[in-house]
């Protein structure tokens, strides 16, 4: 039987079913919050100090002023309390509650933080074999997706309408034809050997599993260049595939219509997730 999420809200452990949260908290009214997941291999998080370190970086951002080290020690507590062994730890850190206004509280609220732990049925086990089908759509998102804030509406958006076309993810492509990163993973083509994925900056995020990719290439002396896609130059790429924590390397056959080299996931990203499964073997079980 699956065991029921456990969450910390605010220091207090408790079931996530029984956590209450104020319509008055800016997350609510505003999405003024910033979130982590991490996945949760064997009973142990994993690239826990990498995901950490986001959420310091984006609370900075925010200027929310929670501390990341005492939400990570209660996510670890949590996570040891839960038992479970193959799932995901959810943060959300907001700036609290106070009566609406656009400008901060003045004085300040206290940031409200979630931690909760729970199993995860994964959902691309099959397609990580056979490959999926993204569709592309107009980037509509703000100027700072660097950001991991909970204002998700554009990626939302896309995802569903990816799904209710029966592709498995959208990508975000900018005016000028470039692909951007996908509504929650990042993206990454092979053309001639060599792997080619967006160079950092304000209008992606920087992904976990993004810097655990270039570390692999380097181990596997496979040619990484941070140089973006173009939706034009689609037909050159031998391989396509998307990486994220909860997605891990996911190959991509098709293009909206057009399908991506021989139609099947190919070498490098085959040898990139052997990779992957080994960095999990090592560092989780
Ligand atoms: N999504 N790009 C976007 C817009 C994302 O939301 C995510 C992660 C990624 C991949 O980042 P990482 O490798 O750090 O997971 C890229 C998370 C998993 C989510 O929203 O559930």
């Amino acid at each position: 039987m699956s065991k029921e999420p456990l969450a910390n809200w605010n220091g207090q452990e408790m079931p996530l079913a029984e956590v209450r949260v104020s319509v008055l908290d800016r997350a609510f009214l505003f999405g003024d919050a910033v979130y982590e997941v991490v996945r949760v291999y064997n009973g142990k998080p994993f690239l826990f100090e990498d995901h950490f370190r986001r959420l310091k970086s984006s609370l900075q951002a925010l200027q929310i002023a929670a501390e990341s080290e005492r939400i990570a020690e209660r996510a670890l507590e949590t996570l040891a309390n839960s038992h479970v062994s193959d799932g995901m730890i959810y943060v959300q850190v907001t700036r609290g509650e106070a009566p609406r206004t656009h400008h901060f509280p003045d004085p300040a609220t206290t940031p409200n933080e979630l931690v909760y732990v729970k199993e995860l049925a994964d959902p691309y086990q099959t397609k990580r074999t056979l490959g999926g089908r993204v569709l592309l759509i107009d980037d509509l998102r703000w100027k700072r997706c660097d950001i991991k804030s909970v204002n998700l509406l554009a990626n939302c958006l896309g995802a569903e309408q990816a799904h209710a076309a029966g592709f498995d993810e959208a990508i975000f492509v900018s005016p000028d034809g470039t692909l951007v990163e996908g509504t929650h993973t990042s993206l990454f083509g092979v053309r001639q050997g060599a792997i080619l994925t967006a160079p950092l900056g304000q209008h992606l995020l920087p992904g976990i599993t993004r810097k655990l990719i270039l570390r692999l290439a380097a181990e596997c002396e496979i040619s990484l260049q941070e140089k973006s896609l173009q939706r034009d130059k689609l037909h050159e790429l031998d391989e396509l595939f998307l990486t994220g924590t909860t997605t891990e390397i996911l190959p991509v056959t098709q293009v909206d219509q057009l399908q991506i080299g021989a139609g099947m996931p190919g070498p490098v990203t085959q040898a990139l997730q052997k990779a992957y499964r080994a960095v999990i073997q090592r560092e989780c079980c």
